[in-house]
């Protein structure tokens, strides 16, 4: 049974692990390595893992490593564990802007990467994950890698040349999909609807069209055509979202926000 390494287990590190035990992997056969002292005691006492004392006592003891440090953390934790790296191992980094070729030159030689980046819809199971990998990965080893992730919500692979767009619409996503969940529920409020009904209404409506779409299998303007009617309430709303360019604006907002992520990854 191939051994998965944990460095850094704080709010995603600890999603993987519940995921992964969830999932029916053994405790045996996860290690986890964190600098918090008080946080390895909880992590110790509530999932019952072990602990390497060391990153690199970790590596030799593990055939996937998954790094969850921050990113500013990488170098230092790189250094760490580059001596006990060899090409039977494979890193997985979920660390934003941290490239494949960015963890090469810190660890100074070949090894096999496999760059994820998760969003936080992880931490309930529903999240999306995007993973790109060097070419010295073999395919089971990506076959394991998704296996991995997979409780942690959808694995997409994609090109490294993608991550950064990948950042911005997976990751940044739910952020841009809350403030137009709470403008939902300001406009209901305007309209004279009590707050707290108009947050489980704006909610409900949320959860029951992706629902629907998802067991329908069917594509957004379609579902959008069924209740747009001739001269009816539905297009006076979209006529006012077409003239203010509102699919304009979110697309120009993921431009802007993969952009960003590109520039923080230099
Ligand atoms: N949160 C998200 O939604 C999200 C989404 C996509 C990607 N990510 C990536 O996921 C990574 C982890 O994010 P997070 O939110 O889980 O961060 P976090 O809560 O800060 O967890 C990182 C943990 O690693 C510990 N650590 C630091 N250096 C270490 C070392 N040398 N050895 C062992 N443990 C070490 C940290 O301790 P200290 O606090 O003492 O440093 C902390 O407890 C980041 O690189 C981030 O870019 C996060």
């Amino acid at each position: 049974m191939k051994k998965i390494g944990i460095i850094g287990v704080g709010n995603m590190g600890e999603s993987i692990v519940k995921a992964l035990l969830k999932k029916g992997v053994k405790k045996e056969s996860i290690i986890f390595s964190e600098v918090k002292k008080e946080r390895a005691r909880a992590v110790r006492k509530i999932f019952g893992i072990k602990e390497a004392k060391k990153p690199g006592e970790l590596v030799s003891n593990t055939d996937y490593i998954i790094l969850s440090v921050k990113p500013q953390d990488s170098k230092t934790v790189l250094t760490e564990i580059a001596p006990f790296l060899d090409a039977g191992k494979i890193i997985i980094t979920i660390m934003a802007g941290i490239t494949t070729s960015n963890i090469l030159s810190i660890v100074g030689k070949p090894v096999k990467i496999v760059k994820a980046m998760p969003n936080i819809c992880v931490k309930v199971g529903d999240g999306v994950i995007g993973i790109a990998h060097n070419k010295i990965v073999k395919k089971e080893e990506v076959k394991k890698v998704k296996d991995i992730f997979e409780p942690l919500g959808q694995v997409i692979e994609i090109g490294e040349e993608l991550m950064d767009a990948m950042t911005a619409l997976g990751a940044s996503g739910p952020a841009f999909f809350l403030l137009f969940l709470e403008a939902m529920i300001d406009a209901g409020l305007k309209i004279g609807i009590p707050r707290e009904k108009a947050r489980v209404i704006s909610t409900q409506v949320v959860k029951g069209t992706l629902k629907m779409l998802a067991e329908e299998g069917m594509h957004p303007t379609v579902m959008r055509d069924m209740i747009t009617s001739p001269g009816g309430t539905t297009i006076s709303g979209i006529a006012v979202l077409e003239e203010k360019a509102f699919k304009g604006i979110i697309i120009e907002a993921i431009e802007r926000a993969s952009r960003r992520a590109k520039e923080l990854s230099l």
